[in-house]
């Protein structure tokens, strides 16, 4: 018998090929090397999407600045020029000041501390800040805590008076350098190794994976474990393309972000371990480890900070984060 044929039975098979012939492409562009807690994240989900859903959804993965850099990547969100993106949490200032409460000094003690922030309502909340600017956030990653380098041996805050120090774009940092005497110059993630290099800047602060996969530490030779702050990122789509996949394959994409999240999350403190070891060996640095005296003063020196941004960071904010500590402080 031969089959019947509607014409519904057609729009539909025709539809359902057209959807396999023309997949979703997702173009995820970051600032890092491949060989990093965001580089790896970033393969992975390529991986794992091409294998749970192919031909739906293609992932192209841009590193190190190649499609888009840190002065124009958000904006080609916007445009929808690029779909993806995992920007470090100091670069979203200009779309919400509340995000900014990552970027204060000594807030959080640990990676796992910012982890349980990020894990409770408060952190939840602020994926979403900056949805009514087509902004979704859609996880948190970490990279790791931040440490100091520069061209002279930084123990005590007066050690950094008079430097200059290449930050991202963060009021909270600029101010942060303020409080030690410092100077600060605002400059692209891929251009801070020339910077460093030339001595347009003297410092920079950053974890040890961004340190060692971009060979800062052969320009730098102190480099002060301080864990004075953290710098992770947020996983973050254009809202409107985000929504308009269908519900079916987006619920899918979020699984695979999950699972993404976790291994990225469980790596990362163990990669930059790893890299503070290969910075070590490397010989090229020294690396300085601070008494709990010599940590606790630039902990005061860099404190009013909190006070200046409380008001636009949101004390309810501030309060929320100062929990997740294990050790309580004032
Ligand atoms: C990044 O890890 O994405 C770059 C951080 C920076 O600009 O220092």
């Amino acid at each position: 018998m031969k089959p019947i044929i509607t014409l519904a039975g057609l729009v539909l098979a025709m539809a359902a090929t057209a959807v396999q012939a023309e997949p979703i492409v997702i173009k995820f562009s970051h600032v890092v090397a491949e060989d990093t807690p965001k580089g790896k994240g970033a393969l992975l989900f390529k991986q794992l999407v091409e294998q749970r859903l192919p031909g739906q959804v293609t992932v192209e993965v841009y590193p190190n600045s190649t499609l888009f850099g840190d002065a124009n990547e958000l904006e080609a969100l916007a445009k929808n020029e690029v779909q993806m993106l995992a920007p470090s949490l100091a670069k979203f200032e200009q779309y919400t000041k509340q995000l900014q409460v990552f970027d204060l000094p000594f807030l959080f003690d640990d990676l796992a501390s910012v982890d349980r922030f990020q894990k409770r309502a408060k952190g939840r909340q602020l994926l979403l800040s900056m949805e009514k600017q087509g902004i979704t956030g859609l996880a948190y990653w970490h990279n790791g805590m931040k440490q100091l380098s520069a061209t002279k041996p930084l123990r005590m805050p007066s050690d950094a008076n008079g430097l200059s120090f290449r930050i991202q774009p963060s009021g909270v940092l600029e101010s942060q350098f303020a409080q030690l005497g410092a100077s600060t110059k605002k400059i692209a993630f891929a251009e801070t190794f020339d910077a460093l290099q030339t001595g347009t800047v003297q410092g920079a602060e950053n974890p040890w994976s961004n340190i060692y996969s971009k060979k800062m530490h052969s320009v730098q030779p102190y480099i002060t474990e301080s864990n004075h702050g953290v710098l992770d990122y947020m996983l973050v789509s254009n809202t409107t393309f985000w929504f308009a996949i269908p519900h079916q394959i987006r619920t899918q994409l979020e699984g695979i972000i999950e699972e993404v999240t976790y291994e990225v999350n469980r790596a990362a403190e163990a990669a930059n371990q790893a890299d503070r070891d290969r910075i070590r060996k490397a010989g090229t640095s020294e690396i300085i480890e601070l008494t709990a005296e010599q940590r606790e003063a630039w902990r005061e020196a860099m404190r009013p900070v909190w006070q200046e941004f409380e008001p636009v960071i949101g004390a309810d904010i501030i309060k929320a984060a100062q929990t997740v500590n294990r050790k309580q402080r004032q």
